[in-house]
């Protein structure tokens, strides 16, 4: 039976290579893979203490390691089932403290948030973004002005192309107008410690202590499984906002169960102790190995868009803020130059390198004299995450200069 497993696990691509260059995907460490497993023959549940003492203690650690990397003395957070859940839970609580208020997220902000919005029964809106992805400061400061918002969501490193909103004007605007302001820094949030930022990003993610909430996900950058987000506040005292009475748990003993800061119940204890497990292989200090791994990506993203950007067949982006590059052949007209973005995906993906693809409104693309014949523009997009794509820069863009030739783009 586990032959047909292996088997059926056969159908996927091939996600730890470094020529897998595709989506968000980076494989856990093997110390995570295995403190993961040894989690495992105890199966414990970081809902409360009753179900998991040892690893509910390991998420308190790793949680709060986390939230000193955020730059805050004190928080309340926890882990959760990802990203979703975890902008759900920030939503939730910023939703409770400006009842009936809007949510503004920028037009290149995850779709989550909308759907969120949606699900907590509270106004939702976007606001603009400028050229390089990131939301428009002077939009926002106009939209603030009409009344209304209770929460801006600043995202910290944008899925299509991570891009990083104005974190430092963003709560600049909290002198004149009173909002809360959550990071989504999902995707980003472990860029903190890496020294090989644009100073502007920089001064971003010198601002992230200042927001109210922000999300990490560990199962993104910091080398875990999936079904590891993690949620932080600022103020511990917005746990009053997550009461509740349980008929069943919370009776083992009086120290804090994580079910009662937390809107899911049962949970893996394991994904909190491969976490924890990780943090002390690789401790959150800034220029430290962990971080070294992040600036490779990063510096591979570099490479590779300088490449592009120097080659006449394509058309960029503004430089990647943190490791996502996106990128078009140079075509007659939008429309041409999404169809060859197709072609070149696939041609890529049949020499063994994995892209993806991603739809940007024009005004993220350099589409110079294409004829503008689509409000979007269906780009190559490469998420280079692993270390190792920085010494396999040389040999992505060998293979992706193939595939170009092969697709039919013209020098
Ligand atoms: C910025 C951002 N926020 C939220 C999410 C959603 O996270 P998840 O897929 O873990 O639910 C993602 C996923 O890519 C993301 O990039």
């Amino acid at each position: 039976m586990l032959k047909e497993v292996a088997e059926r696990l056969k159908d996927n691509y091939p996600y730890g290579d470094p020529l897998y260059a595709g989506q968000m995907l980076k494989p856990p460490h093997p110390v995570a893979r295995l403190a993961y497993e040894m989690a495992l023959q105890i199966n414990p549940n970081n809902h409360a203490l009753d179900g998991g003492r040892a690893s509910s203690a390991m998420e308190k650690e790793a949680v709060a390691a986390l939230a000193r990397m955020v730059g805050w003395e004190t928080h309340l957070g926890h882990l959760c089932g990802g990203g979703t859940m975890a902008n759900l839970e920030a939503l939730w609580i910023a939703g409770q403290l400006h009842p009936g208020k809007t949510i503004l997220a920028s037009t290149q902000a995850h779709y989550t948030h909308q759907r969120i919005a949606g699900v907590l029964g509270l106004p939702f809106e976007t606001v603009p973004v400028d050229r390089r992805g990131r939301m428009d400061e002077h939009a926002l400061d106009r939209r603030l002005a009409a009344g209304g918002v209770g929460t801006v969501v600043a995202t910290i490193g944008t899925t299509a192309t991570g891009a990083v909103d104005p974190l430092a004007a963003i709560v600049e605007l909290r002198k004149r107008y009173d909002f809360r302001v959550h990071a989504d820094a999902a995707y980003g949030g472990y860029f903190l410690l890496t020294d090989n930022l644009e100073q502007e990003t920089r001064g971003a993610f010198d601002h992230l202590a200042d927001a109210a909430s922000v999300v990490i996900d560990p199962h993104k950058h910091g080398l875990q499984p999936y079904g590891c987000g993690c949620v932080l506040f600022k103020d511990p005292s917005v746990g009053r906002l997550y009461r509740h009475d349980s008929p069943y748990t919370y009776y083992t003993s009086t120290d804090l169960h994580l079910g009662e800061i937390a809107l899911e119940c049962s949970r893996p204890g394991a994904a909190a102790v491969a976490l924890w497990a990780t943090q002390r292989l690789f401790p959150l200090v800034r220029g430290g190995d962990f971080a070294q791994g992040l600036a490779s990506g990063r510096a591979a993203a570099l490479a590779l868009y300088e490449r592009l950007r120097e080659d006449r067949r394509f058309v960029t982006a503004a430089p990647p803020e943190l490791d996502i590059l996106v990128w078009a052949p140079r075509a007659v007209s939008v429309t041409e130059a999404s169809n060859l973005s197709r072609r070149v995906f696939a041609e890529a993906a049949q020499r063994q390198l994995h892209l993806a693809l991603v739809s940007l409104p024009l005004q993220l693309i350099d589409v110079q004299d294409m004829q503008r014949d689509r409000d979007a523009i269906i780009c190559l997009r490469s998420v280079l995450m692993k270390p190792e794509h920085r010494e396999w820069a040389d040999r992505i863009w060998a293979i992706l200069d193939e595939a170009t030739t092969a697709a039919g783009v013209r020098r």
